[in-house]
């Protein structure tokens, strides 16, 4: 498959739903009461929530402490970035990376709402983060790295920004198997986080050959692709915490 037109794919779709246009049948993304509980979310703007396009909550994977940095990985709306800035507090610092200028914008603009100045959104992309080297704590990532044709790029990326003793976080779509080719060239089912799923132990073993080490990976059930089609989804979301070695 041509990289650039996934990516361009992936980008279109992430535009519309940043400017409210919903999104697109054939939907894999679950409601945000599905994922967070309502205390959590209850201080975001509806914006936020109405934007938000995770399978999963990787802000409860593992704990994040006062005073850390945080990188979310293709972070749309800026869900997570929020929830992160209220664990790492005003010392700390959160960082969103998203290749798709309304999706920053968007979560810019909610920033400023909600007066985080520990958070800034970076427009960019996971395969070439503008970030130095282990200059990280944690990294989170939800529902991305499925869209993304290059993972091992993604991942070596990941494991460069981390510090020594650094913990990724990431809730992402994968394959209950491999794929069919005719669904793996469909534009369409890649931005629907389909067709950009691996079979899980690719994923991990394409974690661990980033030099992170996975502690935990925890499948979450299918309730990530309710979309039309057939009744057992080929994808299921799966929450997994890696680390870089000391
Ligand atoms: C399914 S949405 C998830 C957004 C957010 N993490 C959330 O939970 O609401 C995917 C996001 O990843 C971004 N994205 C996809 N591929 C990317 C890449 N290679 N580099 C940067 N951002 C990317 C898209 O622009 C989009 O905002």
């Amino acid at each position: 498959m041509d990289r650039q037109a996934i990516r361009m794919a992936v980008r279109q779709r992430y535009a519309r739903r940043a400017q409210g246009a919903g999104c697109c049948g054939g939907e894999t993304i679950p409601k945000v009461s599905a994922l967070y509980s309502p205390q959590e979310v209850s201080g975001l703007p509806s914006e936020v929530l109405a934007v938000a396009a995770g399978c999963g909550n990787p802000t409860a994977i593992g704990a994040l402490h006062p005073g850390e940095v945080v990188l979310d990985l293709g972070s749309g709306g800026g869900i997570d970035c929020f929830l992160s800035a209220f664990r790492v507090g005003p010392g700390g610092r959160v960082i969103g990376v998203d290749m798709t200028p309304e999706m920053v914008e968007l979560a810019e603009r909610n920033r400023r709402r909600l007066g985080l100045v520990q958070v800034s959104f970076v427009l960019g992309i996971l395969e070439a983060l503008p970030l130095a080297s282990s200059s990280v704590d944690v990294v989170i990532s939800n529902c991305v790295i499925n869209l993304c044709p290059d993972k091992g790029v993604v991942f070596r990326e990941m494991a460069r920004v981390l510090r020594p003793g650094g913990r990724a976080y990431i809730a992402d779509v994968v394959a209950r198997e491999a794929l069919p080719e005719a669904m793996r060239r469909d534009l369409a089912s890649w931005s629907a986080c389909i067709a950009g799923a691996e079979p899980m132990d690719r994923f991990l073993a394409l974690l661990e050959g980033a030099g992170l080490r996975v502690h935990c990976a925890r499948p979450q059930g299918p309730e990530c692709a309710e979309g039309p089609g057939p009744r057992v989804s080929p994808v299921f979301s799966l929450e997994v915490e890696a680390r870089k070695p000391l």
